[in-house]
């Protein structure tokens, strides 16, 4: 779904694509539209003749923007770091041979979500891609082996699991930032989320934090509860289920073509148990809701696989089976997903609500650990409104390294 009028800051950075050759961050707070100018600078690209492979650090970023996800482009398992990359082109002749391939013709390499590339995977891809446009003995001298890098991301979110930001880089590029948020229409909401990326509690902060905390949701949705950890999500969502009266109805995805990717990097659960009454999250765009959609399960029709579902917004919609791609990073298509575009939405991890507008959001972030984690969950909905605290957030300070990195900036 894109839409229907660009952004002065979207077009501006349009414009430096087409008209410039260099690298570009593109940055900007949560929700100014990074992920869908970046869908359309694919487009623009490959209109003007280039080859372009979109890539993302996880699944569920690389399903947002119809791309791959980095490790599959490399060959390799999320967890290699760099040292390991090392013993792998050593031992195993075929990487290079692959990423090669890989690169063929490749002039511009795009990676979304990249706060959320550590460090280590970044000097690695380099030095992936030196090899492969050089050789071993004789590396490719430019950054990246001479592609063109386009970035996009935001610093305050996520930062990388055990591993340095990769700003620290020095082919990472120059920002363009994109400073209109489109996510958030509420003047207030904006200024309060602007306090708190910086962790400032002021008085305004404040007090929506306490109506937060005493906040009744509207009862048409159950609020997705945001959850640090993986475990925490599938305890909810078992017991959200279960705590339900009425019949499992099961619906399998069938995945095609697996062999060459994990099934992490698939969305949707290849056994999906469903229960009329059960909230839901559509993981596909429609014409009336989006990726990210919360809603509630009217009506199972196991025989014709349908699911009526009833949208936050209050309309119903009747969900079918739907076929989607697994891309490879050149676009090509190596596996395919058949199944109810549907999770259980009880729960997610604040990880995969990264990227994500999501209706109605309720989190403990009393304990939150991480920063840049309260941050995420603060800025999934389109209104402050829909937000649940159980209790005062903690930890809302931003890592002083980004706030360094910014200034210097001049972000
Ligand atoms: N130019 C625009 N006009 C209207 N809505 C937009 C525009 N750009 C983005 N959006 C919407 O704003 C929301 C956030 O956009 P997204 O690209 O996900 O932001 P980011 O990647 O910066 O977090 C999405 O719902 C998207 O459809
Ligand atoms: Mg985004």
């Amino acid at each position: 779904m894109l839409p229907l009028s660009w952004t002065q800051d979207q077009l501006f950075f349009f414009n430096q694509l087409t008209n410039t050759t260099g690298d570009i961050w593109l940055a900007g707070l949560p929700g100014t539209g990074k992920t869908t100018a970046f869908i359309e600078a694919r487009k623009r690209l490959e209109g003007a003749g280039d080859r372009v492979a979109l890539l993302a650090p996880t699944g569920i970023a690389a399903q947002q923007i119809d791309g791959c996800t980095l490790a599959r482009f490399l060959n390799i398992k999320t967890s290699t770091n760099s040292i390991a990359i090392g013993r792998l082109l050593e031992e195993d002749d075929n990487l290079i041979y692959k990423i090669r391939q890989q690169l063929q013709g490749i002039d511009v390499i795009m990676i979304d979500e990249i706060s959320m590339v550590g460090l280590d995977l970044f000097m690695a891809t380099d030095r992936l891609f030196k090899v492969a446009v050089g050789s071993e003995e004789n590396p490719h001298h430019l950054p990246f082996g001479g592609k063109r890098l386009l970035v996009s991301g935001d610093f305050f979110q996520l930062p990388p699991v055990k591993d340095y930001h990769c700003f620290y880089h020095p082919a990472f590029p120059e920002p363009i930032e994109l400073r209109q948020v489109m996510r958030q229409t509420n003047i207030t909401d904006m200024a309060i989320l602007t306090d708190l990326r910086k962790g400032y509690i002021t008085p305004q902060v404040s007090f929506w934090i306490n109506q937060s905390v005493n906040r009744l949701l509207p009862a048409l949705v159950t609020p997705l509860h945001l959850y640090p950890h993986n475990q925490a999500v599938d305890i909810a969502n078992q017991n959200g289920l279960k705590a339900l009266a009425g019949r499992v109805v099961t619906f399998n995805a069938s995945f095609e073509g697996f062999a060459k990717f994990p099934k992490s990097d698939v969305i949707i659960p290849e056994i999906l148990e469903l229960k009329v009454g059960a909230p839901v999250m559509l993981c596909v765009n429609g014409d009336n809701y989006q990726n990210g959609s919360q809603g509630k399960i009217l009506q199972i029709d196991q025989y014709n696989k349908a699911v009526h579902v009833e949208l936050a917004s209050g309309e119903t919609i009747i969900v079918g089976e739907t076929e989607w791609n697994i891309r490879g990073g050149t676009g090509k298509i190596i596996g395919k997903v058949t199944g109810l575009p549907l999770k259980l939405a009880w729960a997610i991890t604040v990880h995969k609500s990264q990227g994500q507008t999501l209706d109605y959001v309720r989190s403990d972030l009393t304990r939150s650990w991480a920063p840049g984690l309260a941050y995420v969950a603060l800025t999934r909905t389109r209104s402050l409104n829909n937000i649940k605290l159980d209790g005062v957030p903690t930890n809302l300070a931003p890592d002083p390294k980004v706030v360094e990195f910014y200034k210097r900036k001049g972000l």
